[in-house]
C-alpha cells in the first residue's frame, strides 16, 4: 500500500496537469464512484484516467459478464495498470481519442464512462471537447460519473464545471462527501 502511494505521488509530482491529486483514491471513494452507477442499465462500461487502479479495481468487483476498458495517458500508470489487472483491456491513449478506441475496441457506444480525471485542472477548451467527445459515443440512455475534490466544489472554476455537466445531462446529482479521501472529494452522477 505505502508502495503504491510512492508510485503514485512520483508520477503525480511529474505530471501534475493531469494527475491532479497527491494519493491514489481511497476504497470510500472508490465505493462512491461504483455506486454511483445504475449498472441494470450497463452493458458497456469505461473508466477514464484509472490511474493505479483504486477504481478500476471497485469496478471489476462489480462488472460481471459486462465488457470493461479503461484509457490511461499516463504510460507508467497504464503499464502497471495492464500488469495488476491483466483480464483488463488497458488503452494507453488520450479520452480526447475515444472515438477510435471505441472502434478499435468493437463497441458501438459505452453506456456508463467513470472518470477520475481531474476536470478542474484542465484548460475550459479542454473540458468541452472531452465532454462533447465523450457524448459522442455515450448511448442515449447513457451515465457518467466523475468526482471532485471539496475545494473544487466552491472554486469558480468547478462551479463552471457543473454547469457545463448540467447543460449536457438531464440530470446531475452530488453524493455525500467522502471524507476519509485525500483530499475529501464528492462524486457527482449524471444521466442523459
Ligand atoms: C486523479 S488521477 C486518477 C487517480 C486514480 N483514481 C487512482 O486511484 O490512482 C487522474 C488520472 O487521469 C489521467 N489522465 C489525465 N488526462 C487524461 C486523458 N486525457 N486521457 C486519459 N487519462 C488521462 C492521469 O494520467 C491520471 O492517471
Amino acid at each position: 500500500m505505502a508502495d503504491k502511494a510512492v508510485d503514485f505521488l512520483k508520477e503525480a509530482v511529474s505530471n501534475p496537469q493531469t494527475i491532479g491529486a497527491i494519493a491514489p483514491s481511497s476504497d470510500g471513494l472508490a465505493q462512491a464512484m461504483v455506486s454511483s452507477v445504475d449498472w441494470e442499465r450497463v452493458r458497456v462500461v469505461v473508466e477514464y484516467g484509472p490511474g493505479t487502479g483504486s477504481v478500476t479495481a471497485a469496478i471489476l468487483e462489480r462488472i460481471e459478464d459486462r465488457d470493461f476498458f479503461a484509457v490511461e495517458l499516463n504510460e507508467t500508470y497504464a503499464q502497471g495498470l495492464s500488469e495488476r489487472f491483466p483480464e483488463l483491456t488497458v488503452y494507453h491513449d488520450s479520452v480526447e481519442n475515444i472515438d477510435a478506441i471505441l472502434k478499435t475496441h468493437g463497441a458501438a457506444q459505452v453506456d456508463a464512462v467513470i472518470s477520475s480525471l481531474p476536470w478542474v485542472l484542465f484548460s475550459e477548451d479542454l473540458q468541452e471537447v472531452l465532454l462533447d467527445k465523450m457524448l459522442d459515443v455515450l448511448a442515449p440512455d447513457g451515465q457518467f460519473s466523475t468526482f471532485t475534490y471539496l475545494h473544487g466544489l466552491v472554486a469558480p472554476k468547478g462551479k463552471r464545471f457543473r454547469e457545463r455537466l448540467e447543460q449536457r445531462f438531464a440530470e446531475v446529482s452530488r453524493g455525500d462527501v467522502v471524507w476519509r479521501n485525500v483530499p475529501p472529494a464528492v462524486v457527482y452522477r449524471c444521466k442523459r
